[in-house]
């Protein structure tokens, strides 16, 4: 399968703890950018997508009339048959009737949705410009535009957060009944506002977050599918699906990843070269590189085992990685079921310690020691 990812650079803040492609107060610029998404769509091969992810950055600070052209520009680009799947995301903050009028008409099946914390007094010491009320009323202005499903991001792990907020907030988002759910626990990054005040990330807590959440998240009926991500019976995203699954996918904009004929690139992460470089005709590449051998089979093993079904391991996977898989199994952290390589639950916490063999540069001595 193929998808198709359109990167929207705008946010209303910089949250404390992102390092997304993510930049507050350059609006202006947007008219510019979407037309510079056209051009490079046409710098792409041609493609027949069949899910498109408009994601941020905030799309939903993008206005009603910049929305429709944006979906405009993506028909003309792409004018096959409708996706089988249109996934949009928005900020409480930024998504209003007009808005949401505009998507539904432009036939967006899925709308994400940014809360992080359901806490009021967390949310302003994370750097988020909205309050858990006016979450609720963006999710029930999205529930009467009729977008078929809704997903929340949320996260665990943030700093004063405890295990009591974050049960009260499981609790407030499943009032709501939302058909997917994606649970990030905090990840402190290299140029952030929490990397500088020097946040820790606890793993002790983190563990415990995670623990309660996969509790409360199964008896609401949503499935654990890939480790971040729960969703109710047949609502998984099929966007991210062909991600971890390694089908092909065009991405577009600053800092858009695209897969396809073998070669991974990422584009120029910075707004104003980006721009540049495509109103010039070039691609406005950062990095592209064509995994073999080992590297391949690691980001194999890597996207797979992040499907908490686990994935069917190729025969180059297999050899390449036989040792690593043992001592990993050896812990406790692998299994093997049914021909499918998967995390074990305790795997499913440690994750990061069973990722790292499958990385470069392969230290398999360490690994093993
Ligand atoms: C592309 S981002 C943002 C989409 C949207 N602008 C928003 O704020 O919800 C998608 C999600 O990644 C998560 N995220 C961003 N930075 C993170 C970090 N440093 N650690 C863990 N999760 C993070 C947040 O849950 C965020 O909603
Ligand atoms: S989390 Fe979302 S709103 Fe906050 S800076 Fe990142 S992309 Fe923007």
């Amino acid at each position: 399968m193929t998808g198709l990812y359109a990167h929207i650079p705008f946010c209303s803040v910089k949250c404390f703890y992102c390092d997304f492609a993510a930049y507050s107060g350059q609006g202006a610029l947007a008219d510019r950018y979407l037309a510079a998404l056209e051009a490079e769509a046409a710098l792409h091969p041609a493609i027949a997508p069949e899910t498109l992810y408009v994601g941020g950055g905030t799309p939903s600070e993008l206005t009603a009339p910049q929305i429709a052209n944006l979906f405009a520009v993506i028909k003309r680009a792409y004018p096959g048959p409708a996706f089988r799947e249109s996934t949009f995301e928005g900020n409480p903050e930024s998504l209003d009737a007009e808005k949401l009028a505009v998507l539904a008409a432009c036939g967006v099946t899925r709308l994400s949705i940014g809360l992080q914390t359901a806490d009021d007094a967390l949310l302003p010491a994370i750097g988020r410009r909205h309050t858990a009320a006016e979450f609720a009323e963006a999710f029930k202005a999205a529930r009467r535009a009729g977008i078929p499903a809704i997903s929340v991001d949320l996260m665990y792990g943030l700093p004063g957060q405890t295990l009591d907020s974050l049960r009260a907030t499981l609790d407030f988002v499943l009032a709501l009944d939302p058909e997917h759910i994606s649970l990030y626990g905090l990840q402190v990054e290299d140029r952030t506002l929490f990397a500088k005040r020097g946040v820790e990330e606890d793993s002790d807590l983190g563990r415990s977050m995670f623990e309660l959440s996969l509790e409360r998240l199964a008896a609401a009926g949503l499935e654990h599918y890939e480790i971040s991500n729960f969703a109710k019976p047949g609502r998984r995203s099929l966007h991210n699906l062909n991600y971890w699954e390694r089908g092909d996918y065009v991405g577009l904009g600053a800092s858009a990843a695209s897969y396809y004929g073998g070669v991974r690139a990422s584009n120029e992460h910075r707004l104003k070269p980006y721009l540049e470089a495509i109103e010039t005709g070039r691609r406005a590449l950062s990095e592209s590189e064509e995994p073999s051998g080992r590297e391949a089979a690691g980001e194999e093993a890597l996207l797979g085992l992040r499907l908490v079904e686990g994935f069917e391991p190729s025969a180059r996977l297999r050899e390449l990685f036989r040792p690593e898989w043992a001592v990993l199994k050896s812990r406790g952290l692998v299994a093997e079921r049914n021909g499918l390589w998967k995390l074990t639950r305790e795997g499913i916490f440690l994750g990061n310690e069973a990722f790292r063999l499958f990385v470069p540069p392969f230290d398999r001595e360490e690994a093993l020691a």
